[in-house]
């Protein structure tokens, strides 16, 4: 894949349910699941879900709740064949901007302490590491609290 290629990001919609959960599975071998997604898209108006798609393709995804006055990520993921190519960082500044323009105070999401790559690429983008969840996952592992600051009235 070129590296100069046109990422776009627009909203999820019900059509996107099934590749948002066949992925999901795939690469964190669980999900919300789809009638969950179902609801979360239809009925929820405090999560806000993109795709990131190229070329008429779905690349990615990123899921948030925006539990005013702050924020969290719920998922993020991009397919292996379009990674490093700067969509996961596309699907993140959406979310970060949305924030912006709602004055949310902190933007926060828990990662394996073992995924280096994400803990790297939430750094980037300004999180910081938090706290420590201990077992927070199923098979114990820890989870690390990142927290972004955005800036929003406290
Ligand atoms: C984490 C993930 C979403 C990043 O998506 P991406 O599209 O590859 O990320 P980007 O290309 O936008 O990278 C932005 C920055 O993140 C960092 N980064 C991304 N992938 C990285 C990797 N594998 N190793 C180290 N740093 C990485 C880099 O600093 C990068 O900036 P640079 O390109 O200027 O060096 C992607 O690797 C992924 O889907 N992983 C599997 C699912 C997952 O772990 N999700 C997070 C759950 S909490």
């Amino acid at each position: 894949m070129e590296n100069n290629v046109k990422i776009k990001i627009r909203k999820m919609d019900i059509s996107d349910i099934p590749f948002v959960y066949d992925n999901e599975i795939k690469i964190f071998g669980r999900s919300l699941g789809e009638k969950t997604l179902y609801n979360e898209i239809l009925y929820n108006d405090l999560a806000h879900y993109y795709l990131a798609v190229i070329d008429n393709q779905r690349a990615g995804y990123i899921g948030s709740w925006f539990t005013l006055p702050n924020a969290e990520i719920l998922n993020v993921f991009v397919l292996e064949q379009y990674q490093k190519r700067g969509v996961g960082n596309a699907l993140l500044c959406k979310v970060i901007d949305l924030c912006k323009e709602l004055d949310i105070i902190y933007l926060s999401l828990e990662v394996r302490e073992s995924n280096l790559s994400a803990i790297n690429f939430y750094k980037k983008l300004g999180f910081k590491r938090e706290a420590i969840r201990k077992g927070y996952y199923e098979n114990k592992e820890d989870a690390l609290l990142m927290v972004l600051d955005i800036g929003g009235k406290k």
